[in-house]
């Protein structure tokens, strides 16, 4: 086989990625909806420049380990030819192409890992979560000596994150040599499954997430009593790694009955990685779901709305460490506002949680009338948030579970095993605890 034949990713590229790749620009942005295309135009043209410059290093960046190797990694492998792969070390993440080019992948949760060696281009995956300080001390680090000719080049691909800090970067439409190549979903149509657009429309209709996530546009969320969640994103790390898991659930009647499954990381933070809401769900249906997830990792609390005491006692009977949750909404919202809002946000939502991400949209301050001037007040309207109540709960729950710890017995042998609740919060083993609202009944 010829060499040009192994080198061309063999993709008909869409018009908006084709110019990305081709820009002269030295920073060009592809800002673009959920599945617009925006991974696959930043692995081409990463492929390109490296060979059309032999023997020049290029970093790809982003915002987790895991994003990086399930999406970035997973589509730029796609796309080189296997003969074009010289080396791939899996230890140090470093690609070797066979012209003496490469890559070297890193998570840019710590924009730290950035500094020292330094690029010849750099490719950022979903930069608007990676922060703005990984972009400015990356935008330092494309300084390698390179061949005659060789201009270096950073270039970045996301979906935007409200209004994040690539707006003041690279303005509405691009600035010099900010270039903005824009692309909504339908964009790339053609290489989407059938209905999945559909689909997508249908959930995020009326919601603000419809411009943001659907047609790649800057948004301001504004009346929403969780206007720091800017949209669904990718787990952070599998649950199995989490140091605690925890279930949210809000009975319904007419209204959904919503289970919500969060795990929270060593460093604090915790990501939202399934639910479930439907209408006249059974507790027997709520049950298979709770030991679904127990399979995949032991729930430490199962926090229910405690309105329903002889469900939360057969959960109980059934061997889930259910307990009556703290309801208190202000306090609740609060604590979920304060994980949204961290930079890294300390709590995320996986794209899965449909019914989630569309109550977060929805979920709104009540205004009242004083004189002739409506005011907000400081309850949300009263309206359907079974999932936001459910993950309430979870995220109170938090505090209040056990974490799995290494512990090193005298043999010297590592297991995991329950450490100390927080300081400051409840005994955690639902035995020990007073269920208020359990007692309570309704
Ligand atoms: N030019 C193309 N030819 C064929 N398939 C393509 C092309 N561009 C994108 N796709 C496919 O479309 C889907 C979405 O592409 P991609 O992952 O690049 O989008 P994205 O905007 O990065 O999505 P996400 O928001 O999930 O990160 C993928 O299945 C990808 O393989
Ligand atoms: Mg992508």
């Amino acid at each position: 086989m010829r060499k040009a034949d192994t080198q061309t990713p063999r993709v008909a590229l869409t018009e908006i990625q084709s110019a990305f790749v081709a820009s002269e620009a030295r920073y060009p942005l592809f800002r673009g909806a959920i599945r617009s295309g925006k991974t696959v135009a930043g692995a081409v043209r990463s492929i390109a420049r490296r060979y059309q410059w032999p023997g020049t290093w290029q970093l790809i960046g982003g915002p987790s380990w895991d994003q990086l190797r399930d999406a970035t990694l997973t589509t730029l492998l796609g796309l080189l030819h296997p003969r074009c792969v010289a080396e791939h070390n899996h230890v140090e993440h470093r690609i070797t192409l066979d012209n003496g080019s490469g890559f070297v992948l890193r998570s840019l949760s710590d924009p730290d890992s950035l500094r020292g060696p330094e690029w010849h281009d750099i490719w950022i995956d979903e930069v608007a979560y990676c922060g703005e300080d990984a972009f400015q001390v990356a935008l330092g680090r494309i300084s390698r000596p390179g061949p005659d000719g060789f201009r270096h080049s950073l270039w970045a691909t996301t979906t935007p994150r409200g209004m994040d800090f690539t707006r003041n970067v690279w303005g509405e439409s691009g600035q010099g040599e900010y270039a903005v190549y824009h692309a909504t979903i339908r964009d790339n149509a053609r290489n989407l499954p059938a209905g999945l657009i559909e689909s997508l429309e249908r959930r995020y209709q009326g919601t603000p997430f419809f411009d943001q996530e659907l047609l790649g546009r800057y948004t301001a969320f504004e009346g929403l009593v969780y206007p720091m969640f800017t949209g669904p994103r990718p787990a952070p790390c599998a649950l199995e790694e989490c140091v605690r898991v925890v279930a949210g659930v809000d009975w319904g009647g007419i209204t959904p009955t919503a289970l919500i499954l969060v795990g929270e990381r060593a460093s604090g933070r915790a990501h939202v990685y399934a639910e479930l809401a439907r209408p006249g769900l059974g507790l027997a249906e709520v049950g298979q779901q709770l030991a679904a997830w127990s399979a995949r990792r032991k729930l430490d609390l199962v926090a229910c709305d405690g309105s329903e005491p002889v469900a939360i006692a057969t959960l109980r009977a059934a061997g889930f460490p259910a307990v009556a949750a703290d309801k208190s909404r202000e306090t609740g919202i609060r604590l979920v506002q304060e994980r949204l809002g961290g930079e890294p946000p300390g709590l995320t939502v996986d794209s899965e949680c449909r019914a989630l991400v569309g109550e977060f949209g929805e979920y709104v301050w009540s205004e009242r009338r004083i004189g002739a001037t409506m005011v907000r007040s400081d309850t949300p309207v009263d309206h359907h948030a079974d999932c936001l109540d459910a993950l309430r709960y979870a995220v109170m729950a938090l505090g209040q579970a056990r974490p799995l710890e290494r512990v090193a017995l005298p043999s010297g042998r590592l297991v995991l095993a329950y450490g100390r609740a927080r300081p400051g919060t409840p005994a955690a083993r639902p035995s020990e605890r007073r269920l208020p609202g359990y007692m309570g009944g309704r």
